[in-house]
C-alpha cells in the first residue's frame, strides 16, 4: 500500500511544471496501434495508468521505448489477442482498445474496464455506436466480444456527450468504409488531441472540439507524431493549491482556454492571479467568498476538479453549494474532510454544501478515488499537523511526480510504499 505523509501549513513558492494530460495520453497510446508502423508521443505523464497501458500494448505485440517523456511505439507486428481482466480492470481507458482493435482487425475480446468507483459508469453509448457502425456485440460473463465483417460509416447521435464514447467511436470510424458523423459529440480538449494524432496519420477529420465530428475511414495510415496537451485537471489542482498556500507560486505549461471555467470561478470568489503566456502566478487568498458550482461537460466546470474545489471551499467565508451532474458517487472525500475538521453536508445524492472557513487538522485518511485523493492531499497541505493518506496509489494514477513537484516548492511531503 502506498502512503503519502504530509506535515501541513507550509507556504509554497517556486515553480511547478504541468505534465501531459492523463486522459489524452490514455487514448493516444492505444491509438498508435492504428499507425502503419511507428509513432512518437511526446509529453507522456509518469503515472500508473500509463504503466498498465504499456503492458497491454506489449501484450498486443507493440514494441515500446520510453525516452524522457517520449514514447516510441512500433506497431508493425501488432496482433489481436484477448485482453485479460487483470489488465483491463486497472483503468477505465482500457476501453479504447475496443475502438482501435475493431478498426484494425474487426474483432476485439476484452474484459470489462475498471477505473475509479465514482458512479455506475456504463459504456452503453460506446456499444450503441459500435453497433451503428455494423459491429456485433456479445457480453459473455465479464467479457465483451465485438466483431464486424466490415464497418460502415454512419451518422451517430450520442445520448450524452461522453468523452470516452466520442474518442472510441472516432477510433472505430477510422476502420469504417465511408464517412462517420458523430452528433452531440464531447468537446473536451482530449478529443482534439486524439484527432490531431489521427489527422497526422492521414485520417480526414473535421469538427473535433465541436458538437459534430466527421471522420472519413482510412485503413492505410502513415506513422504518427503527437504531443500530449498539458493536463488541465493537474493544472487546476495546483492552481487551487496556489490559492490556498502560494507565495507567488508559478504553475507552468498551462493552456488558459482549457481551464477557463476554473479561472472564472476562482476570480469570482476573490482569488487573484496573473497569467503570462503559459504560466500562472498565484498567491494565498485570505478572503475567499463562498459560491455555487455545477459540474458540466466542457467548457463547463469539470467534474474532475469538483473534489479539489471542495477542499478550497472549506476555507471560504460562508456557505457554498456544489451540484455534481456527471457522477452519482463523487462525494466520498467529504467523509475524511469532515474528520479533518471541515463542515460539509451531502444534501441529496448530487448536492453538497460546504460551510467555511474551517481550520483543518492533520489525521489518518484514506483516498477512495483519484480526485477524492487529490482533495485530501490539498486538505493535508493546509492542515495543522501531520496527515497520512492511505491508498495513495489512487493519487499516483493521475498526478505524475506529485511528491517531488510539491516538495520542490516547499511542502513537507514524503511517500512510503
Ligand atoms: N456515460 C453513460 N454511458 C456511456 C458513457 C458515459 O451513461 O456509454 C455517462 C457516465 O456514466 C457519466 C457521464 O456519462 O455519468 C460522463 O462519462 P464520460 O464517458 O464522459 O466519461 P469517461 O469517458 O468515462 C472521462 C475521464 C474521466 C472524466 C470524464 C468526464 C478518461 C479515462 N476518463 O471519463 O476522468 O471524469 O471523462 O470529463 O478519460 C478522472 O480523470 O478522474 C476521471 C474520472
Amino acid at each position: 500500500m502506498t502512503k503519502i505523509l504530509i506535515d501541513g501549513n507550509h507556504i509554497l513558492s517556486g515553480e511547478i511544471q504541468i505534465s501531459g494530460a492523463k486522459n489524452s495520453a490514455v487514448a493516444l497510446i492505444p491509438a498508435a496501434i492504428l499507425a502503419k508502423s511507428k509513432s512518437v508521443i511526446y509529453n507522456v505523464p509518469e503515472i500508473r495508468d500509463i504503466d498498465y497501458l504499456i503492458k497491454i500494448m506489449e501484450l498486443l505485440g507493440c514494441k515500446i521505448d520510453h525516452k524522457d517523456d517520449a514514447l516510441y511505439i512500433d506497431s508493425s507486428n501488432v496482433k489481436n489477442v484477448p485482453i485479460p481482466e487483470e489488465l483491463s480492470v486497472q483503468m477505465r481507458a482500457s476501453y479504447y482498445f475496443m475502438g482501435v482493435l475493431l478498426a484494425k482487425f474487426g474483432r476485439v475480446e476484452i474484459s470489462f474496464p475498471g477505473g475509479c468507483n465514482i458512479g455506475a459508469r456504463p459504456i452503453d453509448i460506446h456499444i450503441k455506436g459500435f453497433q451503428a457502425l455494423g459491429a456485433n456485440v456479445e457480453i459473455i460473463k465479464n467479457r465483451y466480444i465485438i466483431t464486424a465483417d466490415k464497418l460502415v460509416g454512419k451518422k451517430i447521435y450520442l445520448d450524452f456527450p461522453s468523452v470516452g464514447a466520442t474518442i472510441n467511436l472516432m477510433l472505430a470510424a477510422v476502420g469504417a468504409e465511408g464517412t462517420t458523423i458523430i452528433e452531440n459529440a464531447a468537446m473536451e480538449p482530449e478529443i482534439v488531441n486524439v484527432a490531431s494524432l489521427l489527422i497526422n496519420m492521414g485520417v480526414k477529420i473535421n469538427g473535433a472540439g465541436t458538437k459534430t465530428i466527421e471522420i472519413i475511414g482510412n485503413k492505410e495510415l502513415d506513422n504518427g507524431v503527437v504531443e500530449v496537451f498539458p493536463d488541465r485537471i493537474e493544472s487546476g489542482t495546483y492552481i487551487i493549491i496556489g490559492a490556498l498556500l502560494g507565495d507567488n507560486l508559478k504553475i507552468k505549461g498551462i493552456i488558459k482556454e482549457h481551464i477557463e471555467a476554473l479561472l472564472m470561478k476562482i476570480k469570482e470568489i476573490g482569488i487573484n492571479f496573473k497569467i503570462d503566456k503559459d504560466t500562472i502566478t498565484i498567491s494565498k487568498c485570505n478572503e475567499i467568498k463562498p459560491t455555487y458550482i455545477k459540474t458540466l461537460v466542457f467548457p463547463g466546470f469539470p467534474t474532475d476538479l469538483q473534489q479539489p474545489m471542495t477542499t478550497l471551499l472549506t476555507q471560504a467565508h460562508g456557505k457554498s453549494t456544489i451540484e455534481e451532474t456527471l457522477y452519482e458517487n463523487r462525494f466520498k472525500n467529504t467523509y475524511d474532510l469532515n474528520r479533518m475538521g471541515a463542515i460539509t453536508n451531502i444534501l441529496t445524492l448530487n448536492k453538497l454544501e460546504i460551510i467555511g472557513p474551517r481550520k483543518l487538522k492533520g489525521t489518518n485518511v484514506i483516498a477512495t478515488d483519484l480526485r477524492g485523493g487529490a482533495s485530501l492531499l490539498i486538505a493535508a497541505l493546509i492542515a495543522e499537523g501531520k496527515t497520512e493518506i492511505d491508498n495513495s496509489e489512487y493519487i499516483l494514477r493521475g498526478y505524475g511526480d506529485v511528491v517531488n513537484k510539491l516538495k520542490n516548492v516547499g511542502a513537507d511531503i514524503e511517500i512510503s510504499e
